[in-house]
């Protein structure tokens, strides 16, 4: 008798009566499923879409400073919960986002040293998550590489860019996953039964940012491979924590990972509690004058872009056209001495820029002025400065902030992308909702959807933009055809697109030759009507419409671009391809915008109204590629008409080769 209950509480301790049993959860409708289980005390999770295997038995786990590791655990205790909430986000592709999902959490030991670890999974209709949480009490945990892993059941097709700890401005490629060796996220797949995949990361706080390496070993197995330090350390930092969710989007459709609000879902919400001052706006700037090289940032250069009088110029095109803000580039000193350190005080205006005039002026007649800090990468100047210049800011009124990172980080041992950088992306974010101050973030780190919980972060470059086409062979017509799905996944885009005058000849003669790659060819590489579709297409509660006031004035065409909203009560994709083409739906109030861009292929696509509320006729009013148009040759030839449309409809519109179009129904 006493050997039997002896064996009774081996067994009921042991790790081996949980692990034989695998756990599973389901996403509330039942069409994915997560299994979990330890194997040889390995926590391993496996994932499944309507019956398709997607992801194999994959690790999870850490290794830790001084050859320690967190790998090897029993499961003491698992509780699972459902979610259902519909929340109201400040600004986004929806005015409100439903929250459903099941959750399961895993309370581990460690089976070595006794230690705890919990790890949950979330499990959606669109995805699934996984989070570690450290709970004990530590003072220092030093993480040398987080274990997650995923271990693909076939080769996919996949899109993705090289990861590079210091920059995302590249265009994608587009291979098998047995020819993607490290990458950075969102890393999009598509398997041979059709099913889309994106993974990347939510809620990236106090940690350091992830790319994924292939298993040289198993070429479909990815590890996260976390952006390190100076001194090779991954994360340093002290418990209790929570380290980012590792996202898996996944969708039969391609326009169904666009849809997605997972990431928003898996950030927390706002802590903000009055967002009345966070508006989304459309803006142009004193900036594509630059790019160009028609002016320059640099007062001494002679040609400064950033005066008082072109500021004003400016600000009475924007009061005139339906645009609300203004980004000003070059109104300080210090670009004489870019590349120094401490170049910028970020408080100092060049003498023939009077900021406070400026602002004054814009607010009379209703402009925002949007502020800007380049850093040039020096973090440590920036940070020294970083309560003055806000508070400068806003002393004189100015409620938006575009700041940039365009250059080595100083201290110069950190990547751009590591757990340093991090913080000081946060910080700043903090920074800036204290002084009520909205942003615009140029060389970013990816985005991971915290602008749920910090609404002033409203939008990030971290994407080859429009600024490419203005001093480099620039950006094929398939790469707007591939950024929804990958890029987009993270969050809001600063593209800035807009552009006119595609050919960049108007000005020729004006335009001094200032960046390397500039080879005297540039251009925009699509049609006009592209470049309107894009501002529909490419989300960001910022949008820029970015060519010069001189191409938009008196233009038949830029009345379609003053229409076009910063926020949107709903969205739906009617048609995409990755790389190819999409046509996206999106309302605001009873007006539709609906806006289509292709790649280098014409194309003619079908679009069938049955998304218009029943029995209500539409005026629609349409800009599109005309029939000669082609992006190379004949960018700027389009056409604008009007007709009725109602929830039978169905009409057929072409795109021009790198063409696009957009269609307003009210
Ligand atoms: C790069 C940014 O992406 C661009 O928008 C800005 O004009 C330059 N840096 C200069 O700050
Ligand atoms: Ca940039």
């Amino acid at each position: 008798m006493k050997d039997y209950i002896l064996l009774f509480l081996i067994l009921l301790f042991s790790s081996n009566l949980f692990a034989e049993n695998e756990i599973t959860i389901e996403s509330p409708s039942g069409n994915l499923t997560v299994n979990i289980k330890t194997e040889n005390n390995r926590l391993v999770y496996c994932s499944s879409y309507k019956n398709e295997h997607i992801i194999n038995y994959s690790n999870l786990g850490f290794v830790l400073k001084n050859n320690d590791s967190l790998c090897f655990f029993r499961i003491l205790k698992s509780d699972k919960v459902s979610f259902d909430e519909t929340w109201k986000p400040v600004w986004g592709q929806y005015s409100s986002i439903r929250n459903n999902y099941n959750q399961l959490t895993l309370h581990l030991q460690d089976t070595r040293k006794n230690r705890f670890l919990d790890v949950s999974f979330r499990v959606y209709d669109d995805g699934f998550a996984f989070q570690y949480n450290f709970p004990e009490h530590n003072p220092e945990v030093i993480i040398i590489s987080e274990e997650s892993n995923y271990s693909f059941s076939e080769n996919n097709k996949c899109w993705w860019i090289w990861a590079d700890y210091n920059t995302l401005e590249k265009l994608y490629n587009n291979t098998s996953l047995k020819e993607a060796s490290h990458v950075a996220t969102p890393f999009t797949m598509k398997t041979a039964k059709g099913t889309y995949i994106c993974i990347h990361e939510a809620a990236l706080d106090d940690y350091s940012s992830m790319t994924l390496k292939q298993d040289l070993k198993d070429s479909l197995s990815f590890k996260v491979n976390l952006v390190p330090w100076a001194d090779g350390s991954a994360v340093k930092t002290s418990a209790p924590f929570k380290t980012p969710w590792r996202v898996v989007f996944i969708s039969s459709s391609a326009g169904g990972l666009a849809e997605s609000s997972l990431l928003q879902n898996l950030n927390e919400p706002s802590v903000i509690s009055d967002c009345s001052w966070i508006k989304p706006i459309k803006y142009i700037g004193i900036w594509w004058e630059m790019h160009l090289g028609i002016s320059a940032w640099a007062m001494n250069s002679g040609r400064h872009g950033a005066t008082t009088e072109n500021a004003k110029r400016y600000i009475d095109f924007a009061a005139s056209n339906g645009i609300e803000g203004l980004v000003v580039e070059g109104w300080n000193t210090g670009w004489e001495n870019w590349g120094a350190k401490d170049a910028f005080d970020f408080v100092t205006s060049y003498p023939d820029f009077n900021i406070r005039e400026v602002v004054e002026y814009a607010r009379s007649k209703g402009v925002e002025i949007i502020g800007h800090h380049e850093t040039g990468g020096d973090i440590v100047a920036y940070e020294k400065n970083l309560e003055n210049a806000f508070s400068f800011y806003n002393s004189i009124g100015i409620k938006y902030v575009k700041t940039g990172y365009a250059g080595p980080v100083n201290p110069p041992t950190e990547n751009h992308h590591g757990q340093y950088m991090i913080r000081h992306y946060n910080k700043v974010m903090r920074t800036a909702a204290n002084y009520k101050i909205m942003l615009d973030v140029h060389e970013p780190v990816i985005p991971s959807g915290l602008s749920r919980t910090y609404p002033n972060l409203m939008t990030f470059e971290g994407v080859r933009g429009m600024e490419w086409n203005a001093w480099s062979e620039g950006n094929p017509p398939s790469h707007t055809c591939t950024l929804p799905f990958t890029r987009g996944l993270a969050g809001p885009m600063d593209y800035t697109p807009g552009i006119f005058d595609i050919s960049e000849q108007k000005f020729a003669d004006k335009r001094v030759k200032w960046n390397g790659p500039d080879t005297g060819k540039t251009s925009a590489h699509s049609t006009l009507c592209n470049q309107i579709a894009l501002m529909v297409v490419l989300y960001s509660p910022l949008q820029m419409a970015a060519d010069l006031i001189e191409n938009y004035e008196n233009h038949p065409a830029f009345k379609f671009v003053s229409q076009i909203p910063t926020t949107w009560d709903e969205t739906i994709v009617l048609d995409a391809k990755i790389g190819e083409h999409i046509v996206i739906a999106r309302r605001k109030g009873n007006k539709w915008f609906i806006a289509g861009i292709t790649n280098e292929n014409s194309r003619v696509l079908s679009i069938d109204f049955n998304f218009l509320e029943k029995n209500r006729t539409y005026t629609l009013n349409k800009c599109f590629d005309s029939d000669n148009a082609h992006y190379e040759n004949k960018p700027a030839e389009f056409v604008i008409s009007r007709e009725t449309v109602n929830s039978t409809s169905n009409i057929k519109i072409r795109m021009a080769e790198g063409g696009g179009f957009i269609m307003i129904l009210e």
